[in-house]
């Protein structure tokens, strides 16, 4: 039986555990070249694809950060998690699950037939495009950037300080939207919308052009792995119930029609975007003082190559390699 180790968060344990993150980061980097840029927004191109970098925070106070953790890169679809975390807040969470269901789509994160052939009488969840328009439009405000104000709040409440929107890639992504203005076409002549159509589309570029870094995705993590608790302080940041439902959801549908393997082989809610952040929350974990972490963390990667579904390849093979060696799958 493998002797346990009493107190995890010491300065021998952590260079221990460092070096074995700092290790797995270069052998998952040659990864990124298996991977490709996201094209259909042109700004996101500028990224370097071979970056690769991953932020750990444990609820026991350590944080490991290796390979390319200054990089600043927009939250893209983990936007969807915020927003829906909000509209919740705001709203309340019956009324939001009255406009968007809790099912996983198994088609990618820009689908619109499913919309149609299933004749859905609400978006299937809050993570696809369908159904993130729809949550961006109950957001309370007239102006897209007062319907954002309530996000940038509650990151701000998370962080201690305030993020910025990048407005060159919220130009390319609003250039590039022909395919969101169809899905928001669809979603307005159904009767899903509850707001103007252009202002929830320009609400939605906004809320993706979202600089972040990997230490704030951590954060965002963290927080979510807590149930919703800063686990400096104790103080509620996101309602608990909330904080269940935006975990459930992130494993089941966070990362698109890869879900499943996800959960299978790595086993954390997460939620991923096409710039290449992976955002995932590690709850508590039955003790076991084997393995690091037991008390939970929130981590943050970034690895701008994609794979076919939109999700960072290496990212999530450095993501599954880690949950195996540290048993963080939730299952
Ligand atoms: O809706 C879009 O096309 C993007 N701005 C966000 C998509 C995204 O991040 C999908 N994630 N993997």
């Amino acid at each position: 039986m493998v002797q346990g180790i009493a107190n995890w968060n010491t300065e021998e344990t952590q260079e221990w555990l460092q070096q074995y993150v700092d290790d797995w980061v270069t052998f998952y980097r040659k990864n990124t070249d298996d991977g490709e840029l996201a094209s259909y927004i042109p700004e996101l191109q500028k990224a370097d694809p071979n970056a690769l970098g991953i932020v750990i925070r444990g609820n026991n106070g350590m944080t490991l950060r290796s390979g390319d953790t200054g990089e600043q890169f927009t939250l893209q679809s983990i936007s969807k998690a915020i927003t829906f975390i909000v509209a919740c807040m705001e709203r309340g969470v019956s009324y939001m699950l009255n406009n968007v269901d809790v099912e996983p789509t198994g088609e990618a994160f820009n689908s619109i037939m499913h919309l149609e052939m299933k004749q859905v009488k609400k978006p299937l969840n809050p993570f696809n495009n369908a159904g993130a328009i729809t949550v961006t439009s109950t957001l309370p405000g007239t102006t897209s950037d007062e319907r954002l104000e309530p996000v940038f709040q509650l990151l701000e409440n998370m962080f201690g300080h305030r993020l910025k929107l990048n407005h060159a890639v919220y130009e390319s992504e609003r250039k590039s939207s022909t395919r969101n203005r169809a899905i928001g076409y669809y979603l307005l002549e159904v009767g899903f919308l509850e707001s103007d159509l252009d202002v929830t589309l320009e609400t939605y570029f906004k809320q993706c052009s979202i600089d972040v870094t990997i230490d704030d995705l951590a954060r965002i993590g963290q927080v979510l792995a807590n149930d919703g608790m800063d686990p400096k302080n104790g103080e509620e940041i996101v309602p608990r119930q909330i904080a269940r439902i935006t975990k459930v959801l992130m494993l089941t549908c966070g990362m698109y029609n890869a879900s499943g393997k996800f959960a299978t082989y790595v086993g954390i809610p997460a939620k991923s975007g096409v710039s290449g952040g992976i955002l995932a929350a590690v709850p508590p974990r039955v003790r076991d003082d084997t393995m690091p972490f037991i008390d939970g963390c929130g981590i943050g990667v970034y690895g701008p190559a994609l794979g076919e579904e939109g999700n960072s390849v290496a990212g999530i093979r450095l993501l599954r390699h880690i949950a195996t060696q540290w048993d963080l799958s939730i299952f």
